[in-house]
């Protein structure tokens, strides 16, 4: 499975962690984020990985900015995008399993790495639960529609 990852400057130090870590699980992560501390817009980066995640260059992605707000808003204007922050690994799963997020976000000022880690792991062995859950998100993608010009 390929993975997408994008941060901002305050999602640096968590990144590489998270990298580290899926790579060492085998999975390829396919880096968009700053590899610095220096200031950039999360919007910039989180609309980056969004546009290569519907353009089917991975399978999943994770943003992490400082609080994961940010980056994830800015990636849901992106037609096909589902993105949710979490904090806790029951969200992690539940947002792939019932609203088939294909986007997790984490704040990076907000978790510690281990948590991060955890979160990110219980996310990505989840799977879309479709059936009542799969209406529901066709109806998301109904708004989606409904709105965009
Ligand atoms: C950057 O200081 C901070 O605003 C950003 O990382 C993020 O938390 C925004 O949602």
């Amino acid at each position: 499975m390929k993975i997408l990852i994008g941060n901002d400057h305050a999602g640096t130090e968590l990144k590489f962690e998270i990298m580290k870590h899926l790579e060492d699980e085998g999975y390829e992560v396919k880096n968009f984020g700053t590899d610095t501390t220096d200031r950039v817009d999360y919007p910039k980066v989180g609309e980056k990985v969004a546009e290569a995640l519907v353009a089917g260059e991975g399978d999943l992605a994770v943003l992490i900015c400082g609080t994961g707000v940010g980056i994830t808003l800015a990636a849901n204007k992106v037609p096909g995008i589902r993105a949710g922050v979490c904090s806790d690994t029951t969200t992690a799963h539940l947002i792939r399993e019932h609203n088939h997020a294909n986007i997790i976000g984490i704040g990076a000022r907000i978790v510690g790495p281990e948590l991060a880690k955890d979160i990110v792991d219980s996310y990505l062995n989840a799977e879309p639960m479709g059936g009542r859950h799969q209406e529901r998100v066709d109806m998301i993608t109904a708004i989606e529609k409904k709105y965009s010009r």
